[in-house]
């Protein structure tokens, strides 16, 4: 497929895409929802079918590789089929010199790479809140860059300082910054961009004035720091209750429910998982395209909505 003669790119600089779609959950903002993002985004894709990886980068609590080895015990003797993916979590490495660290926790996420980019169609990673060199390497190899944001100004500000008079325009912020040298060096190395997808999580139901605030600023911010805001995932007990036994709002629960039937509020949670998915424009396999096709496809758009963005287009 051809570009328009609108995109960012011109036809010669378009990247040679693997075949896996990258998918990096990250915020450096403890606690915002990254690994129940990564959780849900990959027994989401798993469902729709596609061949799923997932490695887990947060080498002191992993909570996606805990999640995983729930559904895998679950899984032994499940009434129904549970998808897991194929799962690499990386091991911290805790000799006294960081060189030798660094070094060594890059080999082992390199030759994660390396074994699933040409057999997987995502790969879902999940991240550590803490500032990094495998954090930041995993950022420059993003497709589809995912940060969870709660409605506090608290999060905002690790992309935007935020001013007490919220008029005025904030100084970009540290994880905006590394986000900024992710997409630099990426480009650098194989002319890719990252779609930057800001996810609201933990919303409430009440519609606060708070919440509102918190909406306007990120729509004020993402035509700047070249980002989408969306709507999330609201506060839901469904979304944290199911952890210790390997399950997803997703999964079919009301077949061992004892009523037959999922409750109003874990039917909405169901149906905030599939917008949020839909919402993330992924490449799907819509008309019979070859995964490959459908990534090129959608490098167009994403490439597109970035060019109209920075131009101050009406981005769609
Ligand atoms: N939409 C939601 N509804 C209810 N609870 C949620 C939701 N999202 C996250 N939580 C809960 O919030 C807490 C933090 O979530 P999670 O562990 O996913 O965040 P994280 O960003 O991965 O944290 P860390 O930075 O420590 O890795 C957990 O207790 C989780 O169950
Ligand atoms: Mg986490």
């Amino acid at each position: 497929m051809r570009a328009r003669s609108t995109t960012a790119e011109p036809e010669a600089e378009r990247p040679d895409l693997r075949s896996a779609h990258v998918i990096v959950v990250a915020n450096e903002k403890g606690g915002t929802g990254k690994s129940t993002l990564s959780i849900h985004i990959c027994i989401a894709l798993l469902k729709a079918g596609f061949r799923v990886a997932s490695i887990d980068l947060d080498t002191r609590q992993k909570t996606l590789t805990r999640f995983l080895e729930n559904r895998q015990s679950w899984a032994a003797n499940a009434p129904w089929e549970v998808e897991l993916p194929f799962h690499c979590a990386l091991e911290r490495s805790n000799s006294e010199n960081l060189h030798d660290n660094e070094t060594v926790e890059f080999g082992a996420f390199a030759s994660a790479i390396a074994e699933i980019e040409h057999s997987y169609e995502f790969v879902v990673i999940d991240t550590p809140a803490s500032d990094s060199y495998l954090m930041r390497l995993a950022h420059s190899l993003a497709d589809t860059l995912v940060s969870p944001v709660n409605d506090s100004f608290i999060d905002v500000d690790v992309f935007s300082r935020v001013h007490h008079d919220r008029t005025q325009r904030g100084q970009i912020a540290h994880y905006a910054d590394l986000v900024i040298e992710a997409r630099r060096r990426r480009k650098l190395v194989d002319q890719g961009i990252i779609d930057w997808v800001l996810v609201r999580n933990r919303m409430s139901s009440i519609q606060s004035n708070n919440a509102k605030q918190i909406s306007a600023s990120l729509a004020k911010l993402a035509a700047e720091l070249q980002f989408r805001p969306t709507e999330g995932l609201h506060d839901r007990v469904i979304f944290r209750e199911l952890f210790p036994i390997g399950l997803t709002a997703l999964d079919p629960i009301e077949e061992a429910m004892r009523s037959g039937s999922l409750s109003a509020s874990q039917s909405a949670a169901r149906r905030e998982v599939e917008t949020l998915i839909a919402t993330l424009q992924l490449p799907e396999r819509s008309r019979g395209l070859a995964h490959l096709q459908a990534r090129h496809e959608w490098y167009e758009r994403i490439a597109r909505y970035y060019h109209d963005l920075a131009m101050g287009g009406a981005a769609k």
